[in-house]
């Protein structure tokens, strides 16, 4: 008998990071940020130059590649790893950001990156997010949510984010063009595409509070277990 599972689904910039955390945080459940294992593989796969569309060449290099996740107690922040090299920054630069999605359609990366995000789920008690937690990863999830908002706002966001971390390189226009892509490589691909789960709860959080999110998906877990 496992514990309870939360799984967060929708596209990017919706707030899935942030809430998911806070979510995790109120119920003491952990916490699985999905994207970053996707991130993390292609920020390696930039760096040992490999052609994008080399798919034999990507699943080699799965193959042989370890994510870990570290909590650190000092900053409240996960830190991750790859093959014990810490990347937890490099992972977040526009460069991995507009090859990830390429990178996570390879049915190689997915088969792998599924089945660890299975076995760290196996005992439940986790709050994962990611594009198919719903629909491939946890399918029997007690709480199935699908976040979203416009792609303005979910622009204005990623440009905030990007300020505060100071990390260069945005304005609002390519931002929106750019998450407008990656939604449709995200939701066309041939391996479990971004979708909502028939049975999932969709949130709008245009104009919405990250707290009122948070209790909004608090209350529904309340309610469902
Ligand atoms: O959530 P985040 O923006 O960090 O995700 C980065 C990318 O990783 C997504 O655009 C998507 O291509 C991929 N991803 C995925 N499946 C997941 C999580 C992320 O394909 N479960």
């Amino acid at each position: 008998q496992r514990q309870p599972i939360i799984a967060i689904d929708g596209p990017a910039g919706a707030g899935k990071s942030t809430v998911t955390k806070g979510v995790a945080q109120r119920l003491g459940l952990l916490y699985l940020d999905t994207g970053a294992m996707y991130r993390a593989l292609t920020w390696q796969v930039l760096e040992a130059g490999i052609n994008l569309e080399d798919e034999a060449a990507i699943a080699e290099l799965t193959a042989h590649s370890q994510v870990q996740f570290i909590n650190s107690p000092e900053d409240n922040n996960q830190r991750v790893l790859i093959n014990g090299e810490d990347i937890t920054q490099a992972i977040r630069t526009p460069r991995v950001t507009a090859q990830v999605s390429l990178v996570s359609q390879v049915r190689a990366v997915r088969q792998q990156l599924v089945a660890q995000q299975q076995r760290w789920g196996r005992k439940g008690g986790i709050v994962a997010e990611g594009r198919d937690i719903g629909t491939r990863v946890f399918p029997d999830a007690e709480l199935k949510i699908f976040l979203t908002a416009s792609v303005q706002e979910r622009a204005r966001r990623r440009l905030q984010d990007l300020q505060e971390q100071g990390i260069p390189g945005g304005n609002l226009e390519e931002l929106e063009l750019q998450i407008a892509e990656r939604d449709r490589l995200d939701s066309t691909r041939k391996t479990s595409p971004l979708r909502k789960s028939p049975d999932a709860i969709e949130i709008v959080t245009d104009g919405l509070t990250i707290e009122t999110v948070i209790e909004q998906i608090v209350q529904l877990y309340q309610k469902s277990v």
